[in-house]
């Protein structure tokens, strides 16, 4: 299991396995200075199969290291996705502090098959070592392909709440004094969305607490929770409106009270590599807003930043049809902020090594091109683009990936893509009629594995 990191296509700073297939992040948490990343992971090939927990460290949310695997299938089925949270209280009996991790075992995928059910691991250790706990499952099998368990405090009413996915767009919420008994509260539907549900509280514009649902496909919705009842106030949202982002889940015990998520980067294309797929870089989740209007903001970790090097800008200038604009670089790694106003142009068109990332201002929408593993269509075509005259534009991108933040945050979305052919890494393109760039600011980014 070696890499030099070094590959054609390897994400440069976003995390890969050394070798084979990653799907969900699981498990993340936070405990004296580690960020742990778990992972669904095929450890024999880069395909979906043999669902093990796969597990890579940081200090910096960047800067990833990779482990022994964590979770190896057992009796009860292959390692499907879960969650981690930090027992300062000792609830459980594993010892304060403790790293507690409820999972899936995906029963059907085990000879003789079983039930999916819901299973608990510990560690005493940091989570460099994981036991499985001798009572499993600690939540028997409800319907169809029950899964996913995602584990927070709710402080109010002194209980940890699990929701789970149950089938086509239901989900269920359980509650436990013990994080090993777990009652019934309450059945809900997100209407669009399935699988990996998130459920976490934040606080709002106006002070007050609100807490999250939150599903595969990035869609959520906000409201009221009082330890039994969540009680949506907003309709259902969209957080993650790229093709590529799927399965979010955000960490436990963040020691600064940032809300921090990281996501699979669902469907890209990695031809003759040894690994397959790439985790999300870290992002930050806000409420903007309240009550009926609140809404989230996604915006990257500021420890993005520290791989930041060489600095190219573009002072204001027009793009007319048939004169690119191509800031003087040769970079791959590149964090980009730019705001443009549409002028009198039909569209922008970013080109990124040869992909175009397109900004229709006719339609109000985002696309981009650049290439999907086929079977793998997750999220959406196209993005609503903010209304306004000017758009703040954020990209991240690295070999295979673009990060889009339009905003600040209130629109985001994610893309795999393979480089096409070009000449300048990033070239900007006004279709009939100008548009103006009011300033561009590109930094070139170093390498994670360097
Ligand atoms: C989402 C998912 C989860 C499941 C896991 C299996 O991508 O299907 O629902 O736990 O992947 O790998």
């Amino acid at each position: 299991m070696t890499t030099t990191y070094q590959e054609l296509h390897r994400p440069q700073f976003h995390f890969t396995a050394k070798t084979n297939w990653i799907n969900d992040p699981n498990g993340l948490v936070y405990l004296d200075g580690v960020w742990h990343l778990y992972f669904q992971h095929n450890p024999e090939s880069t395909v979906w199969g043999n669902m093990t927990w796969g597990h890579a460290v940081s200090d910096d949310l960047i800067h990833w290291r990779q482990l022994e695997h964590a979770m190896f299938p057992d009796e009860h089925g292959t390692m499907f996705s879960g969650s981690a949270v930090v027992d300062h209280e000792d609830t459980a009996g594993f010892g304060a502090g403790a790293i507690v991790f409820l999972y899936t075992a995906a029963g059907r995928h085990v000879d003789p098959p079983r039930q999916f059910t819901q299973c608990l691991a510990w560690s005493a250790d940091n989570g460099m070592t994981l036991t499985k706990y001798e009572g499993n499952p600690v939540l028997g099998w409800i319907e169809g392909d029950n899964r996913d368990p995602k584990i927070s405090w709710h402080a109010a009413s002194r209980q940890w709440i699990m929701p789970l996915f149950l089938a086509d767009d239901r989900f269920t919420l359980y509650g436990s004094k013990d994080l090993k008994s777990w009652t019934h509260r309450q059945d809900l539907r997100l209407e669009g969305d399935r699988e990996c549900p998130d459920f976490f509280p934040l606080v709002d514009e106006s002070g007050e607490e609100r807490w999250v649902f939150w599903g595969a496909n990035g869609l959520y919705r906000i409201g009221r929770f009082d330890g039994t009842t969540f009680t949506p106030e907003t309709p259902v949202l969209t957080c993650e409106n790229g093709r590529n982002g799927y399965a979010a889940q955000t960490w436990s015990n963040v020691p600064d009270g940032r809300c921090i998520q990281i996501s699979w980067m669902a469907g890209g294309l990695f031809p003759e590599m040894p690994f397959n797929h790439q985790m999300s870089i870290p992002v930050t989740l806000e409420l903007a807003g309240s009550g009926e209007a609140a809404r989230l903001r996604r915006w990257p970790v500021r420890e993005v930043e520290s791989l930041r090097e060489r600095k190219v800008r573009i002072e204001q200038v027009t793009i007319a049809p048939g004169s690119p604009v191509a800031p003087k670089t040769d970079a791959k790694l590149m964090d980009v902020s730019f705001t443009v106003r549409r002028g009198d142009g039909r569209a922008l068109n970013v080109n990124i090594r040869g992909q175009a990332l397109t900004f229709a201002w006719d339609e109000k929408e985002m696309r981009f091109a650049g290439g999907q593993a086929p079977g793998m269509v997750k999220g959406r075509a196209f993005a609503p683009l903010p209304e306004g005259e000017s758009l703040d534009v954020r990209l991240l991108i690295d070999r295979t990936s673009v990060e889009v933040f339009l905003n600040g945050g209130d629109v985001s979305a994610s893309y795999c893509f393979l480089p096409g052919a070009y000449e300048r890494p990033l070239v900007l393109q006004s279709w009939q009629g100008n548009s103006t760039l009011e300033r561009l600011e590109l930094f070139e980014l170093s390498s994670i594995w360097q």
